[in-house]
């Protein structure tokens, strides 16, 4: 007889037998530019934090300071008991940084997704959602129970025929996209964006998650790139990429942000973040705004590491952040691919499915501004050397 839990051995057989299994690699050391792993050392070129301010002498100084003060935990969610006053200075630093009235935090930018999104809409609502929108999102859309209409990736006539074709309605409507693709790295067309919200009644909530400390002039994101930062009024972002902590943020009017102290639930029955978390975060996002340096050093690096792979006749799907995506195709060479490069010393793992769709998958390869013009061009050589034995 079948026991209850046999289909999982069934189905862990599926996801093996389609090179979609997942296993995890223990990492010896922190997000640094040379990582050790089984005790030998690699390149790090798959982390999310581009400025890599997780490890920066200043950033982890802040967190050991409020370490001691506030202790491990924050006891409680914010609203009963987790409330200090580095949530509201985080806070207020984050409305200053995104050029905001006002901002909340959450524990992570998953959980600021999904409450805030099922909290805007409901039921006879419509969402309006990029193709390859992060999962966060398209888990908020499910949970929200709203209509979603999924437009091609940045095709603003497909939106702009799908607002026009529920013009008559008068369901609240939201738009919602990443700004800086999570596995693509290209941008969403945020003028364009704010127009259509504009001429369709539309809300219109943009996730800043890739984009944060790496685009416009203060490293505040695309919002801040593109000029359009008065233009919209909901912007999600996270601390756990650029500014090399944990949490996540909506950033907006008062009034949104009072709205979501009071009706959003993963924010309201959450525990909060803890202090270290808090201080690292407010110390980092100083450092994003006064050092450009970085962000000039690490966008000189993009321009090396992708001009090092065009010469090796590599497709590198068109990207416009630190996020740069080597496309190899099928899961199984995918696999191949990042075996070779940890073999020689280079750690990015391959994206399958469901991250990125079937027959994409590929090499996510990630910047730092920590890495350095040789780390680059060992990169490079690496690659070449995966190519030639992966046939690619
Ligand atoms: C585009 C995007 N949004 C949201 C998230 C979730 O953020 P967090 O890791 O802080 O939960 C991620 C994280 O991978 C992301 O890539």
């Amino acid at each position: 007889m079948k026991e209850p839990l046999d289909w999982i051995i069934e189905e862990l057989k599926e996801i093996r037998d389609e090179n979609l299994f997942r296993t995890l690699t223990h990492i010896e050391t922190g997000q640094s530019p040379e990582i050790i792993i089984n005790g030998k050392s690699h390149i790090l070129l798959s982390s999310n934090s581009y400025l890599g301010l997780s490890v920066d002498p200043r950033v982890k100084e802040a967190a050991k300071l409020a370490l001691e003060k506030y202790g491990t935990g924050s006891g409680g969610s914010r609203l009963v008991s987790g409330s200090s006053d580095l949530h509201r200075e985080l806070e207020e630093h984050l409305a200053r940084f995104k050029n905001t009235e006002s901002a909340i935090l959450f524990s992570s930018g998953y959980l600021a997704n999904i409450g805030t999104i099922s909290s805007l809409v409901g039921e006879g609502d419509i969402v309006y959602s990029d193709e390859l929108n992060h999962a966060s999102i398209i888990d908020g859309c499910r949970l929200s129970r709203t209509g979603v209409r999924i437009y091609r990736h940045l095709d603003m006539g497909h939106l702009s025929s799908l607002l026009e074709s529920d013009s008559e309605t008068l369901a609240k409507k939201l738009i919602v996209t990443d700004t800086v693709f999570s596995m693509d790295g290209d941008l969403a067309p945020l003028p364009e964006l704010t127009e259509l919200a504009d001429n369709f009644g539309a809300m219109l909530m943009v996730d800043e998650a890739h984009a944060t400390g790496v685009l416009g002039e203060r490293g505040s994101g695309a919002t801040e790139h593109f000029g359009v930062e008065s233009r919209v009024p909901i912007v999600m972002g996270t601390l756990s990429k650029a500014t090399g902590s944990l949490g996540g943020y909506i950033a907006g009017s008062r009034e949104l942000i009072d709205f979501i102290r009071n009706r959003v639930r993963s924010y309201i029955f959450d525990t909060s973040l803890p202090a270290s978390s808090l201080a690292a975060s407010i110390a980092a996002i100083d450092i994003i705004e006064n050092e450009p340096e970085r962000r000039e050093h690490l966008w000189r690096l993009i321009k090396r590491f992708k001009g090092g792979l065009e010469t090796l006749g590599l497709e590198i799907l068109p990207s416009d952040s630190a996020v740069v995506p080597v496309l190899i195709g099928e899961a199984g060479s995918a696999v191949e691919f990042a075996r070779v490069l940890r073999e020689n010393g280079v750690f990015t793992p391959a994206v399958r499915p469901p991250s990125v769709p079937y027959g994409m998958s590929r090499i996510r390869a990630t910047l730092m501004a920590i890495h350095t013009d040789e780390h680059i061009d060992i990169a490079v050589e690496v690659f070449g050397h995966a190519k030639d034995k992966c046939g690619i």
